[in-house]
């Protein structure tokens, strides 16, 4: 028996932004998942999740939003049993963020039925228990800009954790292209597992130059200075390989008047980023036909910043 709910819905984001692999995250108002919390009778600390999506798994232990709640039981001795309910719109595996929206809306609903009043910067803490699932670590990049909204620099230092958040421009406009591509189970660990150990110093320095370009650009609210920062030369050229047309989509969606493009999070989606929406239809098909020569269907989506997770009524 159902005693007493709260639902939040949180968004897709894209993380990383070229430069920032784990430190940005950038929500997005495409496509966001909808988590139903219940408290059910009898008690006895179950948690049963009931999703959309057959493919996610069901188990807490091996479900982002199962994992987040299992953990704030936990920590607040919470002895009730929990049905979780929930209603997939950003499809799992494609670098959208998919886990980290379940997450964070289920932190969001959990928090709310309890009435836990934990701070936003906690809950992200909380939220991120759920990229273990998927990613096989936590990171906070896709939940903390999915619970927060708008672009957020996630400060990691001696294990003590902030979330800096920033509005985006106004006239930022991205499109996201999502190829329908096969994706290995655990997608994000594989494509973790691909990356250098070891950095070349003058790699470093041009990374840290186009992070901080970035920053600066959503400091002063400028779309060209943003993308002039979106040069990554770290974790693309590891990744590139996992995706077919990455090239292509490249340099389509440059010749199409994008002014920068990257790997959406650890992929296989693809970002780009414009100032105003004037030219986003046509890099919009001009991405889908880079991933088209490579014979790969795609999805594609033109948004813009997202205000993050919500409550609902
Ligand atoms: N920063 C993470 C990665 C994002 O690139 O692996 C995963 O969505």
């Amino acid at each position: 028996m159902t005693i007493k709910s709260c639902s939040a819905v949180a968004p897709c984001s894209t993380a990383n932004l070229g430069p920032g692999y784990d430190v940005f995250g950038l929500a997005l108002d495409a496509l966001e998942d909808k988590v139903k919390v219940s408290r059910t009778y009898p008690g006895g600390g179950r948690i049963t999740i009931k999703n959309s999506d057959q493919t996610i798994p069901s188990i807490p232990e091996s479900n982002s939003a199962g994992l987040v709640v299992k953990k704030m039981m936990e920590d607040f001795e919470i002895r009730d049993s929990t049905e979780i309910e929930v209603t997939k719109g950003v499809p799992s595996g494609y670098g959208v963020g998919s886990s980290a929206a379940s997450a964070a809306a289920a932190a969001m609903a959990f928090n709310a039925l309890y009435d836990l009043k934990i701070d936003r910067n906690k809950l992200v803490e909380y939220a991120a228990e759920g990229e273990v699932a998927s990613a096989g670590t936590k990171h906070y990049d896709n939940v903390s800009a999915s619970l927060l909204g708008g672009f957020v620099i996630c400060r990691i230092a001696s294990g003590r954790l902030q979330f800096i958040r920033l509005e985006p421009p106004k006239d930022l406009v991205l499109v996201v292209a999502i190829p329908c591509l096969e994706v290995p189970k655990k997608k994000t660990e594989v494509a973790r597992s691909v990356l250098p150990k070891v950095v070349p110093l003058k790699d470093v320095v041009h990374n840290i130059s186009g992070a901080a370009t970035i920053v600066a650009g959503f400091a002063l609210k400028d779309v060209e200075t943003i993308t002039r920062g979106i040069d990554d030369v770290i974790i693309e050229s590891a990744r590139k390989h996992l995706i077919p047309g990455y090239d292509s989509v490249k340099k389509n969606a440059i010749s199409a008047g994008a002014l920068a493009v990257t790997i959406s999070g650890a992929g296989p989606s693809m970002i780009a980023f414009l100032k105003t929406n004037k030219n986003a239809k046509m890099v919009a098909v001009a991405m889908a036909k880079g991933f088209k020569e490579t014979g790969v269907e795609s999805r594609t989506f033109i948004c813009r910043a997202s205000r993050g997770a919500r409550l609902l009524a």
